[in-house]
C-alpha cells in the first residue's frame, strides 16, 4: 500500500513517514519545506517539493497514493492570534485543496492531524472526545473548522477520514534516525533542549502560581513514535470501516518542574530557568483520555513516560562529543 505524507519533513510528519517505512508501505512525501527539514526525510520515501496550496503539486504527489496522512500545516497557537489569515489560507485553504485532488484522483483514504487545541479551556479531566470543542486561538478554530468540513460535506463525497487530536508531542525516534531538530521551538520540551545545550542561556517558567502539585502547568506528552504508531493503525482502520475522530496522549500529565527536574537529571546541565508571569490562554492543566484509541485502535504508548521522552531528545540535542 502506497501512503503520502504532507508535511513529512516536519517534526512529527518525519517520524510517521520513518514508521510507514519500518513497517513495509510506499511512501510518498509532499512538503515546501518552510518548516520541516529534508535531511529528516529517510531516503526510502519518495520526495516531492511543493505545497498542497497547488493542485499541481498535489496531482504529481498523489500518482499511484491508496491513503493520505495530512500533516503539513502552520501549528504555533501564539503566532495564529498574531495572524490569523495565515492560518485560515494555509490550514484550511490548503487542506481543502488537497481534498479536492484526491476526490479528483479517486482517493477516499484520508488521516487529518487535529490537535487538542480544538477543545479549548478544559471543563472536565481527562478531556474525552464528548468534551465541548471551544478552540480559544485561530490555530485550533483552524483544525475544528477543517473536521467540521471532513464531518459534514466530504464524508457524502466519498472521504473516509480519521480526524487524530494529538496533545503535546514530544521525543524523538529511539533510534536517532531524525537528527535535525526544529527550528526556533515554541514547546516547552524542545525550549529546555536548548537551554541544556546551550542555544539559549535560560528558559521562562510561565508561572508557578496554579492550582496543581507543584504551581507549575501540567500536559499530557506524547512521544512521536507513540503518535506515529496510531497513524499507521488509522489507515489500516479505515480500509473497511467508518470515520472516526480520537484523542492521543499518553494519560499521564506531568508538569513543567518535573519536565526540568527530569531534563537536569538525563543531561546532567544545570538548566537555568526563570519564573515569569503566566502566559494568556494557558488552562493550568491538560491530559487526555485515549480509551476511545485503546479500543478503535488497540493503540497503547509505549516510549511516552518523561524520561524516554527527554533522554530521546538529549540523544539529538546534546553537543557533538569533543574529539581531542
Ligand atoms: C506546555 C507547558 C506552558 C514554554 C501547544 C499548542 C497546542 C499543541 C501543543 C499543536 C505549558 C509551559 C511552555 C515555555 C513554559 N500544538 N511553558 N515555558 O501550550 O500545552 O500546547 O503545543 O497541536 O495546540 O497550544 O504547549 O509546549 O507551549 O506549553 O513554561 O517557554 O509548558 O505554560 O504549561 P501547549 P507548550
Amino acid at each position: 500500500m502506497k501512503v503520502l505524507v504532507t508535511g513529512g519533513a516536519g517534526y512529527i510528519g518525519s517520524h510517521v513517514v520513518l514508521e510507514l517505512l519500518d513497517q513495509g508501505f510506499d511512501v510518498s512525501v509532499l512538503d515546501d519545506l518552510s518548516m520541516g527539514a529534508r535531511e529528516n526525510v529517510d531516503e526510502r520515501a519518495e520526495f516531492f517539493l511543493g505545497s498542497i496550496l497547488n493542485p499541481e503539486d498535489n496531482a504529481k504527489a498523489l500518482e499511484g497514493v491508496d491513503a493520505v496522512i495530512h500533516m503539513a500545516a502552520f501549528k504555533a497557537a501564539g503566532e495564529s492570534v498574531e495572524n490569523p489569515e495565515k492560518y485560515e489560507k494555509n490550514n484550511v485553504g490548503g487542506t481543502l485543496t488537497l481534498l479536492g485532488s484526491m476526490l479528483d484522483h479517486g482517493i477516499h483514504r484520508f488521516v487529518f492531524s487535529s490537535s487538542a487545541a480544538v477543545y479549548g479551556d478544559p471543563q472536565y479531566l481527562p478531556v474525552d472526545e464528548k468534551h465541548p470543542v471551544v478552540p480559544i486561538n485561530p490555530y485550533g478554530q483552524t483544525k475544528l473548522d477543517i473536521e467540521g468540513k471532513l464531518e459534514n460535506s466530504y464524508s457524502d463525497r466519498g472521504i473516509r477520514f480519521a480526524s487524530l487530536r494529538y496533545f503535546n508531542a514530544a521525543g524523538y525516534d529511539i533510534l536517532g534516525r531524525v537528527r535535525i531538530p526544529e527550528a526556533a521551538p515554541n514547546n516547552l520540551l524542545p525550549i529546555v533542549m536548548e537551554a541544556a545545550n546551550g542555544t539559549r542561556a535560560s528558559l521562562d517558567v510561565f508561572g508557578n502560581d496554579y492550582e496543581t502539585r507543584d504551581g507549575t502547568g501540567v500536559r499530557d506528552y506524547i512521544h512521536v513514535t507513540d503518535l506515529a504508531k496510531a497513524h499507521i493503525l488509522a489507515v489500516e482502520r479505515l480500509e473497511k470501516s467508518s470515520s472516526f475522530t480520537i484523542n492521543l496522549g499518553s494519560e499521564k500529565g506531568y508538569s513543567v518542574q518535573e519536565v526540568l527536574d527530569t531534563a537536569r537529571t538525563v543531561t546532567g546541565m544545570p538548566i537555568l530557568a526563570n519564573i515569569t508571569g503566566r502566559r494568556p490562554g494557558d488552562p493550568p492543566k491538560l491530559v487526555a483520555s485515549s480509551q476511545k484509541a485503546k479500543e478503535l485502535l488497540g493503540w497503547s504508548t509505549k516510549h511516552s513516560d518523561l524520561e524516554s521522552l527527554i533522554s530521546s531528545m538529549w540523544e539529538i540535542y546534546k553537543p557533538a562529543e569533543a574529539t581531542f
